[in-house]
């Protein structure tokens, strides 16, 4: 019995034939122990002869068993050590990257120089009533305005009595939503999607701009000079860049005007920042007193200047980008070429 066992645990090919001779020795039902229970029916003298045997040969198989088991365990480790192995001398395979899409790009760079002036960052809703998009901003229900800005509306079934929502078509709202929660004095951006039904070589469906609101006791246009200038000489790399007020007309300010920059266009090559041509980059002025109104702060008190900047189109200029829909062409050969990585 002894040989039979010692013998087959140490021919055992794995751990299941291992288990099925434990079972069949030392199992409740195994060999072994069938044969220790007729120990009961054995006289005395008899069991202290067999008695002892049994138990020692009981101890020694296991003994084999547990052995024979730690032996498999190491094969097994072993292959698998074998199989597994990598050679970490060998060069990588190359991964597939993202980069950071220019817009993106753009809108940190502009977000960190403002925020050295001291301007926070402000959000809104992309979806918004027609009350924030235009009454808020003095533009009422038969202001041209409202046309000239090809407004996306927002489908409402008939019984369906909320306001009328648009897709915002510009990031004004903004001052009134931020003007409401938090009052004056305040300064932030607020950068993010607008959307106009609009589609050329220089308009896009959604774009993207940043508006700009300092509101306090005594803010003037000399102010909104001084803010945009600091932030174009940083944002285009270039001391000194000139800008040009024109006047202009928009129902939130008064008064108004629109900023160019300047640049020069030589060879077919864009500079900002020097020469004598100019490039209009945004619309500004000082807040309008009813716009104030709108948002619950006092005009007799407080007043102050509002910007709204294309986003795409300073960062078209800054990194020599001919076509706008190019931006959400999702053109992967474009997007790796203009992307900036992480
Ligand atoms: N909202 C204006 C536009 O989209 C830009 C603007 C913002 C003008 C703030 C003046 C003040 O054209």
């Amino acid at each position: 019995l002894r040989d039979k066992y010692i013998q087959a645990i140490a021919g055992a090919e794995d751990e299941a034939a291992l288990e099925a001779l434990r079972l069949e020795a030392v199992g409740k039902k195994g060999e072994i122990s069938l044969k220790m229970r007729e120990l009961g029916k054995m006289s005395a003298e008899e069991r202290q002869v067999a008695g002892p045997k049994l138990n020692a040969l009981k101890d020694e198989i296991n003994a084999a068993l547990a052995a024979k088991k730690a032996a498999l365990g190491d094969a097994a480790l072993d292959a698998r050590l074998r199989e597994e192995w990598l050679d970490v001398t060998l060069p990588g395979r190359p991964m597939r990257t993202g980069s950071i899409h220019p817009i993106s790009q753009v809108t940190e760079e502009l977000t960190a120089i403002f925020a050295d002036m001291g301007f926070s960052v402000a959000e809104g809703p992309q979806i918004d009533t027609d009350w924030y998009n235009f009454d808020a901003l003095n533009i009422p229900g038969h202001h041209p305005a409202r046309a000239e800005m090809d407004t996306f509306y927002m489908h409402r079934d008939e019984g369906d009595n909320r306001p009328p929502h648009v897709l915002r078509t510009h990031t004004s709202p903004v001052q009134i939503r931020h003007m409401e929660k938090y009052g004056a004095p305040c300064r932030i951006i607020a950068p993010g999607r607008v959307y106009r039904a609009d589609y050329d070589q220089t308009h896009t469906p959604m774009f993207h701009q940043v508006e700009g609101l300092a509101i306090d006791r005594d803010i003037s246009m000399a102010n909104l000079k001084w803010v945009l200038e600091e932030f174009f000489a940083a944002f285009f790399e270039v001391d000194g860049i000139k800008t040009r007020f024109r006047a202009s007309h928009f129902p939130f300010t008064e008064p108004s005007a629109e900023v160019d920059i300047q640049c020069s266009w030589e060879d077919g090559q864009l500079k900002i920042g020097e020469g004598d041509g100019w490039l209009e980059v945004l619309g500004s002025g000082m807040v309008h007193p009813k716009v104030l109104q709108a948002a619950g702060v006092d005009p007799s008190e407080w007043q102050g200047f509002a910007f709204g900047m294309g986003i795409d189109r300073i960062a078209m200029l800054k990194y020599g980008i001919p076509d706008l829909r190019a931006f959400f062409d999702s053109d992967l050969r474009w997007l790796k070429h203009y992307g900036f990585s992480s």
